[in-house]
């Protein structure tokens, strides 16, 4: 693509350069970067302790990446797909983190973006990172699922090109994750914890692992496990739950658009999808920023409180390795801080209140 700086050894350009053999990228493909993916695998001390038995705890901090989740990853294959077959405008549904994803890279490829949203139930930052891109937002007055039925009623119609993870090449985008966390260690690990809401990324992932073991990259299959949180369970009570609650709002789905390939990949790695509630979420976000020094937003801690639940149900044997998906960055839903903690107490401009407050 015109513009790109130099390759040197030192540059990293996105996904799509690093796993261009296992994408669906021709020599037409217009390349649509932010230098997505590449995000740190952080070993967990204070978790791995808290698991015991040796296991170990690793976090995958998707956070990192460029709009500050995981969604750039299908993003920039989902945006250089569609200029590639002549789109000028993209559409998604969302419950705030894709949308953001879709506004920065359209804005990156100058094309138009339209994002419809839930009213009143996406977090501030997603929504401020929409709109600064340039996105035109629309707050739908329902939940996400009616959301997501406009918008592919919409694009089946007009010329505009879906980019939900209904969009395979959404999905194509994220296996990205586990080719990295299998480069990282060497193999992948034997349980994967992740959060569940329209459940494309646990499908991504399985995919992922699959075909990277198929390659002859690895011999090992993890153990795919989800969790939902306990208002919006739709998969794990097995039906749709038509009005779904939880502050999650990123998960807040209440019948996920890639339900069989969720079931599958659960089925096929012998895992499980199971459920957290609210208070566990927030225990383990808390858990998290305290104690490994990472924020996350809420959804993302669901697969935090998903292991310690697994863990206090010694449900993992002895020495065995887990990665858990931290999807998105703490910094996304800022008022969910302030909901949680005491807000910071004033004091008097002068040495003597302040040692006071801290005790010296
Ligand atoms: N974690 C975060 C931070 C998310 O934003 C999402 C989904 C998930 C987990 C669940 O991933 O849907 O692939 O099962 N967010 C979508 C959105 C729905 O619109 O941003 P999933």
């Amino acid at each position: 693509m015109k513009h790109q700086p130099p390759a040197t050894s030192h540059q990293y350009n996105g996904v799509i350069e690093r796993y261009r053999k296992y994408l669906p990228i021709t020599e037409k493909t217009p390349i649509i970067t932010l230098k997505e993916g590449n995000t740190p695998l952080i070993y967990a001390e204070f978790l791995s302790k808290s698991v015991g038995g040796n296991c170990e705890v690793y976090l995958k901090y998707e956070g990192l990446n460029p709009t500050g989740s995981f969604k750039d990853r299908g993003m920039t294959l989902a945006i250089s797909k569609a200029l590639e077959e002549g789109f000028n405008a993209i559409m998604c549904a969302s419950t705030g983190n894709t949308s953001a994803s879709a506004a920065a890279y359209a804005a990156k490829a100058g094309i138009k973006c339209i994002v419809l949203i839930p009213a009143g139930a996406i977090a501030s930052g997603k929504l401020s990172q929409a709109l600064i891109h340039g996105a035109q937002v629309l707050a739908v007055e329902g939940n996400f699922d009616d959301s997501l039925k406009l918008a592919i009623e919409i694009t089946g119609k007009y010329p505009i090109r879906l980019v939900n993870s209904l969009n395979p090449f959404r999905i194509e985008g994220q296996k990205s994750a586990s080719f990295e966390i299998c480069d990282l260690l060497g193999s992948a690990p034997d349980f994967q914890v992740m959060p569940v809401g329209n459940a494309g990324n646990i499908t991504a992932y399985w995919k992922g692992y699959k075909e990277y073991k198929e390659e002859g990259e690895i011999n090992n299959l993890p153990k795919m496990i989800g969790f939902q949180a306990e208002g919006a369970a739709p998969i794990v009570k097995g039906h749709p739950i038509e009005n779904p609650q939880t502050l999650a709002t990123a998960i807040r789905i209440g019948n996920p658009a890639s339900w069989k390939t969720a079931l599958a990949a659960r089925d096929e790695s012998a895992g499980l999808i199971d459920m957290v509630s609210d208070d566990e979420i927030i225990e383990a976000y808390k858990l998290l920023a305290s104690k490994e020094g990472i924020f996350a937003e809420p959804a993302s801690a669901a697969s935090i409180a998903g292991l310690l639940k697994l863990a206090k149900k010694n449900y993992f044997e002895p020495g065995k390795k887990i990665v858990c998906i931290l999807t998105g960055h703490g910094l996304k839903d800022p008022d969910r801080v302030i909901a949680t903690i005491n807000k910071p107490k004033k004091v008097k401009p002068e040495i003597k209140s302040v040692l006071k407050e801290i005790g010296y």
